[in-house]
């Protein structure tokens, strides 16, 4: 056996048994799993001798996604660089922004018209045309390693475009092709399902089912009725996605997020959500990725309430995802936001804090997709912030329907029977740019680049690893012009889906200019997180009571340093009530300061520092 061999050996006998395990209990079906790790070899005997040994050291230093340096922005390929050459020519921006994680939001062949921004895939093993080829995603890989950075790329393992070959041949009645998704031929089962399954988009796509005429078949289709949903019962389904997550690890991707993975599992009765089976499968999804490529980390996209959300880490010995989005902390902080309340974010954060340092999770103030407003009710309740009118208020808020709102954005299924509208917008446009540019009002303007910078800041500062919303950085506002394609009108998450404004771009380094104001100080802000070792992952990250509740107060300590981030959620300056000894730095003027009753400007920050 050669010396490579050998290694894939003693990966494979490390997990052999669980995966043999939970294979057979899903499918207990023999042949099946043979030909699982037959290919499981032959995809690792195809890596690249580079990924290999990327693959050796990351396995020497299980942590290397965790280090303080790391920092992440998701971009449209098309929006920010027109294809992946062009991507490529555009590292070097990147580099300026310090981002050495880049998400590529989905590239792979889709449907032009039935889209969904790339989350319908057609084809798994084309890059969509006007976008470049495998080379390229290849080419891109191997230059982002050379200067270290992280390539991300989306895997949409929950459905299928009805373009697919699978679909299209299920279609034609192929029976093996139909079984690999849920056909009926009459509405009884899917009646069933409907009383217990929920709507992903009540308005834009209402049903979890979509009849086919042709065929006088109804298919599942939880999201849009062009996404026909896997059967994952189907052990060919599973094969077959597990080869294709393996094909994408060997073009070089460094983190995979997996999609809208809470949904992959289907039980009549159930509400089709979180089932113990898509524990099962990203479990090994997670042993195939140890075995085959081990650089590669699971990012799984569960936008769902903390309690639904921490078991896709995992148990410590019997780990799932690597990463997972902190979805309810960034809703809490818009709420923050409107109310200029932190109560309820100090507890959110607080329940994040205390959970096992091993868990990394990704923050974010903006990503593609829409806010939902999933937040504690139980605990708003308490103040008698009940939910449906705190909905209301907060879209009311945010779309700048409220007398002295300054937040400008769109709904988002806005859905009349349960009054439960998400919401859209860009950071910057949320923070007030759009009105105070709209209105040419100076005061205006600073208040919402203050809000805009003490939000980054804010972000930056919390346990786990941030990732920039492409255009963020140069403060971005909604882009409109959606509505006039008739393929995007009816899906409002494209208001904050513009192309990136290189234009704008330009003036990033003149301090004068929004643009350069924003990226100036993220800048700063970035390389003091680098820089300072109370950012590292291990340190102790906690919420400090400063006795205001405008005021969120975050304290990280490491090695007998004590760092505290001070942000004030309210317009005016508010008083941090805290008597802390010893000398402090200011990490942003440098200067010395006392940490006695703290005052802070509307919507400031400080970040201090105790050695
Ligand atoms: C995920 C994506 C979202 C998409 C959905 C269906 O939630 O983030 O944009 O619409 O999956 O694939």
């Amino acid at each position: 056996m050669s010396k490579t061999d050998e290694i894939f050996q003693q990966r494979l006998a490390k997990h052999h048994d669980e995966l043999r395990w939970l294979y057979m209990e899903l499918y207990h079906n023999d042949s099946m799993f043979a030909e699982l790790c037959t290919n499981l070899y032959r995809f690792y005997k195809e890596r690249k001798r580079q990924l290999k040994t990327r693959d050796k050291k990351r396995e020497e230093d299980p942590g290397w996604f965790r280090r303080n340096d790391m920092l992440g922005m998701m971009l449209y390929i098309d929006n920010f660089a027109g294809d992946l050459k062009g991507v490529k020519e555009k590292l070097s921006y990147l580099e300026a922004c310090h981002v050495n994680y880049i998400h590529l939001m989905p590239f792979l062949d889709s449907p032009r018209e039935h889209s969904d921004g790339g989350y319908a895939v057609a084809d798994f093993a084309k890059v969509r045309p006007d976008l470049g080829t495998m080379e390229d995603l290849a080419g891109l890989a191997d230059l982002c390693h050379k200067k270290g950075m992280n390539l991300c790329m989306d895997f949409v393992m929950n459905h299928t475009s009805e373009e697919h070959e699978w679909a299209v041949r299920a279609r034609q009645g192929e029976g093996e092709y139909m079984s690999r998704y849920f056909f009926y031929d009459n509405y009884d089962i899917p009646a069933q399902y409907e009383k217990t399954v929920p709507q992903v988009f009540p308005t834009t796509a209402p049903g979890n089912f979509t009849y086919l005429p042709e065929i006088g078949h109804y298919v599942m289709t939880t999201f849009y009725p062009y996404q026909w949903d896997l059967n994952y019962g189907n052990p060919r389904v599973f094969n077959e996605m597990m080869y294709n997550f393996l094909f994408f690890a060997n073009q070089g991707m460094d983190i995979i997020r997996i999609d809208a993975v809470p949904y992959i599992w289907k039980e009549l009765g159930t509400s089709c959500r979180n089932l113990p089976q898509v524990h099962t499968i990203v479990r090994m999804m997670r042993m195939i990725g140890e075995i085959v490529c081990p650089s590669v980390l699971l990012l799984g996209e569960v936008v769902m309430e903390p309690e639904k959300v921490v078991p896709y880490f995992g148990t410590v010995e019997k780990p799932e995802c690597h990463m997972l989005y902190n979805v309810t902390t960034m809703a809490t902080t818009w709420n923050c936001v409107a109310t200029r309340d932190t109560r309820l974010l100090k507890q959110q954060m607080d329940i994040v804090n205390r959970l096992p340092g091993e868990y990394t999770f990704l923050n974010y103030l903006r990503c593609h997709d829409d806010i939902g407003w999933g937040l504690d009710y139980s605990f708003l309740e308490k103040w008698e912030m009940w939910e449906i009118p705190h909905k209301r208020f907060l879209n009311d808020y945010f779309t700048g329907k409220m007398i002295n709102s300054v937040s400008r954005g769109e709904l988002y299924n806005d859905d009349p029977v349960t009054q439960d509208a998400r919401f859209c917008g860009t950071t910057a446009s949320m923070c007030g740019v759009e009105s105070a540019e709209t209105e040419k009002d100076p005061d205006k303007l600073d208040a919402a680049v203050m809000l805009d910078v003490m939000l980054h800041a804010y972000m930056l500062s919390q346990s786990g690893i941030p990732m920039l919303y492409s255009g963020d950085e140069i403060g971005q506002l909604n882009d409109y012009s959606y509505k006039e394609d008739p393929d995007k009108a009816q899906d409002s998450r494209y208001v904050h889906r513009g192309r990136f404004r290189w234009d704008l771009a330009e003036q990033k380094d003149d301090d004068k200019s929004i643009q350069g104001r924003i990226f100036g100080a993220l800048s700063t802000l970035e390389q003091i997180r680098r820089q300072e070792k109370v950012f590292d992952a291990s340190a102790e990250v906690y919420t400090y009571d400063v006795h205001n509740q405008k005021i969120l107060c975050i304290t990280r300590e490491k090695e007998g340093e004590k760092f505290f981030g001070i942000y004030n959620f309210g317009d005016n300056p508010e008083t941090a009530w805290m008597q802390e000894d010893g000398s402090w730095k200011d990490l942003l003027t440098g200067q010395e300061l006392e940490l006695k009753d703290v005052m802070v400007p509307g919507h400031g920050f400080y970040w201090v520092l105790h050695k």
